[in-house]
């Protein structure tokens, strides 16, 4: 028997300063939409998510709680449930949940960077510049113009103290072969490109990787400084290889490390594509397998987040729309990688035509004249067209190839095409003329072939609305949801003679305004 290929797929890890909001749910469903791919595709699926517990950022929000120092592991946990009921409720369907403030992790991170200090990677020296601390980064007096930070153009704390250092220039040569040689190291392309041209024009600033417990002491202690904490995104990024099992489950560690694939939002971009890989490869670990950078959500031009205030409730869109309906809008309505304006009003439009036009009525059309037509079972047929299995081949190929590209909204439009086909053909056909006329065969003929589009239509939108593809299967009489594999999509005619169907409630009521 051919062994399953292993899939080890990440989310970023989300700060718990606040509630989860349609930033973090983006990333989120992308990953669970990759990961259900993989696992009809028969893969051996680890999709690791979390939290991103230490750091002044998460301290500064503890306080504003009301907890006190040395009580923000109480505030994380308060905040943490407030995430996993949001998956939940998203139908996130990940396998693994870390959080940095779990023991094993802080092993690791210790561990690797003994590893590092050891080799003489890292050193002691004077930190002289500038903090963000809603950003948790570092800036130096060049990097500054004023004491704004250049991201997020909040107030910067000026650092001069000692501190410790990681070597990152040192690996800089390497990286940039690494990159020219892995060509989907780092995708979109343009974001490779701009790694790249970074990393030839600049020499990178080795990074502080402490900070000092004269400021706060909410982090993981550096192994060989009790006066220090270990800067956030050292200790964060560290996860990836904590989470599978680095120092506690060797051979979980050996089959899933290196992680096929890490999904992140651009903005920490930087994080993952040059310091994440530098850190592995000076602690002699392989680095991960590709980074995929993708857009932002915004309202009038502006990220949303937090601190913009400009939040959308995540809970506002699926209480009103269902959480299909969102999982659909933010995947098909902008090209993964790109930045995409939200508006509720968009989504309503794309409820109305793809959801409950396009895909709702299909299936309600179909499942009236099986009832109307056949007493409610799927008529008997001859064998489908060549040309119609073509088609399914084409889907098929399609599919697979935009999968692979992380393309959703090109995996949308070519299976809205095929349901669009199917809709059109149903207005050329007449269906109804055909029952008038007492064409029986031509008509069951016809009927079974929009039984079987619907059933290949629910296995290709399992990824992206698991909650509908299990609706429509039901609804056409179907058995075996669990067990579906993506390789069915080809079996043409799998719909057994006199299956019942189930009609039920439309999937998709289409929304007055
Ligand atoms: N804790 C760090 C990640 C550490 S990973 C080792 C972090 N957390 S975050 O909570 O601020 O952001 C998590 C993810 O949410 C990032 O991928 C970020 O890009 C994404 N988003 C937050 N706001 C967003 C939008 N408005 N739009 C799309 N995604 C954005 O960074």
């Amino acid at each position: 028997m051919k062994t399953k290929s292993k899939f080890y797929i990440t989310t970023p890890l989300y700060y718990v300063n606040a509630s989860p909001h349609i930033g973090h749910s983006y990333t989120q469903i992308a990953v669970d939409t990759i990961s259900r791919f993989h696992r009809i595709l028969g893969d051996d699926v680890f999709f690791m998510t979390g939290t991103d517990e230490h750091g002044e950022k998460i301290e500064k929000a503890a306080l504003e709680d009301g907890f006190k120092e040395g009580e923000e592991k109480r505030f994380t946990d308060k905040i943490v449930p407030n995430f996993k009921r949001l998956w939940k409720d998203l139908n996130i369907e990940y396998d693994f949940f870390i959080r940095t403030t779990d023991s094993y992790h802080e092993k690791t991170v210790k561990y690797i960077l003994d590893i590092l200090h050891k080799n003489k990677d890292i050193y002691k020296g004077e930190y002289d510049g500038w903090f963000c601390v809603p950003c948790e980064t570092f800036w130096t007096h060049t990097q500054v113009a004023g004491d704004i930070c250049p991201d997020c153009k909040r107030p910067l704390d000026k650092i001069k103290e000692a501190n410790y250092f990681f070597k990152m220039s040192k690996y800089q040569k390497w990286l940039i072969a690494h990159i020219e040689k892995n060509p989907n190291f780092i995708m979109p392309d343009y974001r490779k490109n701009e790694v790249l041209s970074f990393l030839k024009n600049h020499r990178l600033n080795d990074l502080c990787v402490s900070r000092s417990k004269s400021r706060f002491k909410w982090g993981i202690e550096l192994p060989f400084d009790k006066e220090y904490v270990t800067y956030v995104w050292v200790d964060a990024l560290i996860n990836y290889v904590s989470g599978p099992g680095l120092l506690r489950d060797k051979g979980k560690f050996e089959r899933y490390w290196p992680a096929d694939l890490h999904i992140i939002g651009k903005d920490i971009l930087r994080h993952h594509a040059v310091y994440w890989p530098i850190l592995l490869y000076a602690a002699g670990i392989e680095p991960p397998r590709a980074i995929f950078a993708h857009g932002w959500w915004t309202t009038k031009g502006e990220k949303i987040s937090k601190s913009k205030r400009n939040i959308v409730d995540p809970y506002y869109i699926i209480e009103k729309y269902g959480v299909d309906a969102y999982r659909y809008f933010l995947l098909r309505d902008i090209p993964f990688g790109l930045d995409g304006n939200f508006s509720e009003e968009a989504v309503v439009n794309r409820f109305n035509s793809d959801l409950a036009n396009d895909l709702g009525n299909l299936l309600n059309r179909t499942l009236t004249m099986v009832e109307k037509y056949f007493g409610g079972k799927a008529p008997e047929h001859r064998e489908q067209s060549t040309e119609y299995r073509k088609k399914v081949e084409m889907l098929a190929g399609k599919i697979r190839e935009s999968m692979a590209a992380l393309n959703f909204s090109d995996t949308l439009n070519a299976i809205w095409e095929f349901i669009n086909r199917a809709n059109k053909s149903i207005e050329e056909t007449a269906p109804w003329k055909l029952a008038k006329e007492k064409k029986t065969t031509e008509l069951a003929q016809f009927i079974y072939g929009l039984l079987d589009i619907l059933r290949i239509v629910a296995i290709s939108i399992y990824p992206f609305m698991p909650g509908s593809a299990e609706n429509m299967w039901g609804q056409l009489g179907l058995k075996g949801f669990k067990n579906i594999k993506f390789k069915d999509v080809r079996d043409v005619g799998a719909i057994a003679l006199g299956t019942r169907i189930k009609k039920s409630a439309p999937l998709f009521p289409r929304i007055k305004r």
